[in-house]
């Protein structure tokens, strides 16, 4: 129905997004999220051609719309698109907006164009509203309109960019109750949202925009139950990631201590995690560099993680070296630090991979 080849779309040296493929099948509902910034309205714009890209081609039932000689105003018919300001014409009523296009493009007649803007305000809820204009309407009631004007034309594909996002949240559930239905009407379209709730109940796919393109996709319970990329789990459980490198037996573990409880006061973790968290740290290093075959100049990198959504820290300590499990050793004899470790920890694994030992701990 609707494919992307290599797209590529940078603007001047921004490059917003290289190489990016994908194929929308007829009735699918596809939400696009991303952090901020990541492409996904220059992604709907080129797709829309209202932005034309650098190179690759889009096409929309097999025709390629980014051709020299195609007509873009019957592509446009083709391929619908709700903004997050709603752009609806000021100087017309809600009638006006809704018909404009089928009778100035499609040529329809007024009273069937009429009839059919009607049926659509019944759809979205807004029979005693065709009149008014837009600035005698809600937030969510001109969004409304606007989707109702979008569906005018018929389209194979509506676009919807953050529809909800300059509404306030009273007037998100409207909106959103209106997509839905289309969605399982079995209207294919595309939705960049930060509703993540709402993608992943309405989405049949769900695309995870980054470093430059298409990071991950799947089915939303992949995506949101399972990511698998490292990026796309930050996003969707909310991480808050805290890194650190220490390069030598000698390092400054006052000032690794201050960083730790800049971060952690930045979420709000609570004092006692804290101490925790700097306890499990100081008692791993102190493990691993008190290893007497070690190399003094061994390199260590830890993160800790927060997620705000299950309020719960890990910290992932990696050091290379030869294979050394600091909770192996410390059952051949007592260890006084890798107790406490124990006694903090919900959860806690060693592994060892090229060349690389892992302790990940969760508190
Ligand atoms: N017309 C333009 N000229 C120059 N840079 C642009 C233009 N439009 C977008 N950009 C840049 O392209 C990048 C992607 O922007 P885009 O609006 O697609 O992000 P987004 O993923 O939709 O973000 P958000 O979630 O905030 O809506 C940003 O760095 C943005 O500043
Ligand atoms: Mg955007």
């Amino acid at each position: 129905m609707i494919q992307a080849v290599n797209l590529c779309k940078s603007f001047g040296n921004l490059e917003v997004f290289k190489d990016l493929n994908i194929n929308i099948n007829r009735g699918e509902c596809v939400a696009v999220i991303g952090p901020s910034g990541t492409g996904k309205s220059v992604f709907f714009r080129t797709l829309a051609m209202l932005e034309k890209p650098d190179s690759g081609q889009v096409y929309i039932n097999g025709t390629d719309i980014t051709g020299k000689d195609v007509n873009i105003n019957k592509v446009r018919e083709k391929l619908g698109m709700v903004y997050q300001g709603f752009h609806l014409f000021s100087h017309l009523n809600v009638m006006d907006n809704i018909t404009l296009a089928p009778l100035k493009v499609k040529k329809m007649n007024k009273s069937d164009a009429q009839k059919k803007a009607m049926e659509l305000l019944t759809m979205v809820g807004l029979t005693d509203k065709s009149l008014s204009y837009p600035h005698q309407l809600s937030g969510g009631q001109q969004q409304r309109v606007a989707i109702a004007r979008s569906l005018a034309m018929d389209p194979d594909i509506i676009l919807f960019d953050e529809p909800t996002s300059a509404l306030d949240p009273s007037m998100t559930g409207e909106v959103l109750a209106i997509i839905r239905k289309l969605a399982r009407s079995g209207l294919t379209m595309m939705i960049s949202t930060h509703e993540m709730s709402f993608a992943q109940d309405v989405a049949s796919r769900v695309i995870y925009m980054d470093e430059k393109g298409i990071y991950e996709q799947g089915t939303a319970d992949q995506i949101f139950k399972n990511p698998t990329r490292e990026k796309t789990r930050m996003f969707i459980r909310k991480l808050k990631v805290f890194s650190y490198s220490i390069n030598s037996r000698g390092f400054d573990m006052v000032e690794m201590n201050v960083q730790i409880e800049l971060f952690c006061q930045k979420y709000n973790i609570e004092p006692k995690k804290v101490n925790y968290i700097q306890l499990v740290l100081e008692e791993l290093i102190l493990e691993v560099y008190g290893d007497s075959s070690i190399n003094l100049q061994l390199k260590i990198d830890f993160t800790i993680e927060f997620s705000e959504e299950r309020n719960e820290i890990l910290i992932s300590f990696v050091y290379d070296g030869r294979s050394f499990n600091p909770f192996e050793a410390a059952e051949e004899s007592e260890h006084l630090g890798m107790v406490l470790i124990y006694g903090v920890s919900k959860n806690y694994g060693y592994s060892f991979e090229n060349g690389l030992n892992t302790i990940n701990i969760n508190i």
